[in-house]
């Protein structure tokens, strides 16, 4: 089984729109990443539109060859019509508040089940995959099962965060989650802080992966290495 490798652009847009004009051009990465060898593209549009805009998406999706991925948090009605109109592979469900840095917790399956299974039936009719984005704990992951979604998203910022001091450690409770999604068919995607370094052990650990979205580190590196040879170093991990 492969685990493919969807590359969140919202940096990109970061970079775009910190000068007002069109440079980097958010379509063009996008379709080089493809190029590159990813195998899906991700995109967090958030209200204040800072980083990826509504017309972004737009326009992004009859440009798009592999998986695209919307995330967000859907409260915002608006957010809802941008991922029925433009009916993404998956879309998925982070609880971000307005103004957040980044995503920093997964949602509480339980007390918002009724909710969750809501939106999510809203839009499964509509043929979108749909993926919640919880942290590893086994009671959110069987939550998650309640709520009709296809997918979870392992929030692994932990993992990333203590990898350095015991990556055996770091990675225990991501194992168990993962265990638990696959004996209740949920299919399992991981996301946040992942980077060359801690990359080809979580793959090798968590049975299932499905997809990892990674933007930060990968984008950072690129400084470096350049998109495609960056793009190749992330694909080399997931072998
Ligand atoms: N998954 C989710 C739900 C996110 O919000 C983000 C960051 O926007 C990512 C994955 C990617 O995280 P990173 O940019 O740290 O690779």
């Amino acid at each position: 089984m492969i685990t493919k490798l969807s590359v969140n652009i919202n940096k990109i847009a970061t970079i775009r729109n910190s000068r007002g004009g069109n440079t980097p051009d958010l379509l063009t990465v996008a379709m080089d990443c493809e190029r590159f060898g990813a195998q899906g593209i991700t995109v967090h549009p958030r209200p204040d539109e800072r980083h990826i805009r509504y017309k972004d998406v737009k326009e992004l999706k009859p440009l798009l060859h592999t998986e695209f991925n919307i995330e967000g948090n859907p409260k915002e009605q608006k957010f809802i019509e941008l991922v029925l109109e433009n009916k993404p592979t998956q879309v998925t469900l982070v609880p971000d508040g307005l103004g957040q840095l980044t995503s920093d917790h997964g949602w509480d399956t339980i007390t918002h089940k009724k909710y969750l299974s809501e939106i999510i039936s809203v839009f499964k009719n509509a043929g979108i995959r749909t993926s919640v984005f919880v942290d590893a704990d086994i009671k959110m992951i069987e939550g998650a099962l309640e709520t009709g979604a296809d997918r979870i998203e392992l929030y692994t910022e932990n993992y990333a965060k203590y990898y350095s001091d015991n990556r055996e450690k770091a990675i225990a409770p991501f194992v168990a989650a993962a265990k638990r999604a696959n004996e209740l068919g949920l299919g399992i995607n991981a996301g946040h802080d992942l980077n060359l370094q801690n990359l080809n052990f979580f793959a090798k650990n968590i049975e299932g992966l499905l997809e990892v979205s990674i933007g930060h580190a990968l984008i950072s590196d690129a400084l470096y290495f350049g998109l495609e040879n960056t793009i190749q170093l992330y694909l080399r991990e997931l072998k």
